[in-house]
């Protein structure tokens, strides 16, 4: 079939927008109709050549929702006019990652994901006859896209999917961060770090969790106001001071939880340094880059605090991300604010541009 996609052509150039092929799917996989997409860093960090991993032609985008039109052979997890989400984190539920409780991360597709293929090592997607390669196993500034079964999340169909598409990557991952990989418990007291979808999904997710204080430190008075709203206790603006605040703020120990949303390696080592003697947890979500480490004195881990990476907020996406989106319909999440600009696939650009101006939390791009 034919259809319109933001096809990544050149490194640090606009997306193009234009009609490509998409071909049916094959065994194992589902052909989606797209309704809403947000807009994220990792695209926009792809587009832009930084990321050594990225190549082109691809067409870019992966927080995607919509309905499925179509199922491939051997598809019974999902039936036309199921609402979906989609996931660059898949879950098989076979591999031994996904058998173990302790990690969402899949072992089924990766490699052929992180080249940019379908799991048989192919594309659905080409423009006269050449083929154009996937974007984290998603393609969601399109149309429609075909992706493996496993790597859908089948949600509420009384969930907008306007709001459910924040639930593929950013939100999930701040949710996620508090609830699956930390663990916050409640009555606890954690600080987030960054302000952003992830961060302000994070200080929802402590909240859910029961943590009695919930700091939020970042640099905008606007974001720390929204992570007020969100269940925020204290806020305060970041700096090279934050960390002798949050100490004296907790009798001189430090936070039960500290939980990292910015990407800067700095800030990673506040959290480490904020996190509680004895016992103190600070989970790493931020993607920092490439070659940059986290400078970590010893004595601090050897005195019980202790360091946990998170990818995709430890979400498995088809069982949990449902759950997720289930608390949202059921009043405990407000993902409405998320929602700053609605964009159409055209727009996709300035999508990056509002990013990058810091202008709102997130846009979505709606497909007509
Ligand atoms: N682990 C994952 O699976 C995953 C998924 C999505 C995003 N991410 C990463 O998470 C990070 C956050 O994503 P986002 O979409 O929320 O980004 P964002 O840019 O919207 O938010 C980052 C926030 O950090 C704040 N900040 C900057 N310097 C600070 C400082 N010194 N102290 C405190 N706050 C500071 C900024 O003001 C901003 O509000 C990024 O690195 C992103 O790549 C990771
Ligand atoms: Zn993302
Ligand atoms: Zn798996």
């Amino acid at each position: 079939m034919r259809m319109r996609a933001a096809v990544l052509e050149e490194f640090g150039q606009p997306l193009v927008v234009q009609e490509i092929d998409l071909e049916e799917p094959k065994t194992g996989e589902v052909l989606v109709r797209l309704v809403a997409c947000g807009v994220c860093h990792t695209d926009m960090y792809t587009a832009s050549g930084v990321d050594p991993s990225g190549y082109a032609p691809a067409v870019l985008g992966h927080e995607g929702a919509g309905v499925v039109e179509a199922v491939g052979e051997g598809v019974d997890s999902l039936r036309v006019g199921d609402h979906v989400v989609t996931l660059f984190s898949p879950q098989c539920r076979e591999c031994e990652h996904c058998l173990s409780p302790r990690t969402n991360i899949c072992l089924a597709i990766r490699d052929q994901q992180g080249k940019g293929y379908l799991p048989d090592g192919t594309t659905r997607l080409s423009r006269d006859g050449e083929p154009i390669r996937h974007f984290m196993g998603t393609s969601t500034f399109a149309e429609y896209t075909v992706m493996p079964a496993i790597a859908l999340a089948k949600v509420s169909p009384e969930a907008p999917l306007d709001r459910a598409c924040l639930f593929a990557c950013g939100l999930s991952t701040g949710l996620g961060a508090a609830m699956y990989t930390a663990k916050v418990e409640a009555g606890t007291t954690c600080v987030v770090f960054g302000a952003g979808m992830v961060g302000l999904g994070a200080v929802a997710g402590c909240r859910l969790q029961g943590a009695d204080r919930i700091v939020c430190v970042d640099l905008s008075q606007e974001r720390l106001q929204m992570a007020r709203h969100q269940g925020a206790t204290d806020v305060m603006i970041g700096g090279a001071d934050t960390v002798e605040a949050i100490l004296e703020m907790t009798g001189g120990f430090g936070a039960d939880h500290t939980i990292e949303a910015t990407g800067l390696v700095g800030v990673m080592r506040q959290a480490v340094e904020s996190a509680r003697m004895g016992w103190g947890l600070a989970t790493m979500c931020g993607v920092a880059g490439k070659g940059e480490t986290i400078a970590i004195i010893p004595r601090l881990l050897i005195t019980g605090r202790r360091v946990a990476g998170s990818s995709f907020g430890g979400v498995k996406g088809r069982d949990q991300v449902p759950q997720l989106v289930q608390r949202y319909l059921d009043g405990d999440i407000d993902v409405d604010a998320f929602l700053s600009h609605r964009l159409t696939l055209d727009e996709v650009n300035r999508g990056f541009d509002l990013m990058h101006a810091q202008d709102g939390i997130r846009s979505v791009i709606e497909f007509a």
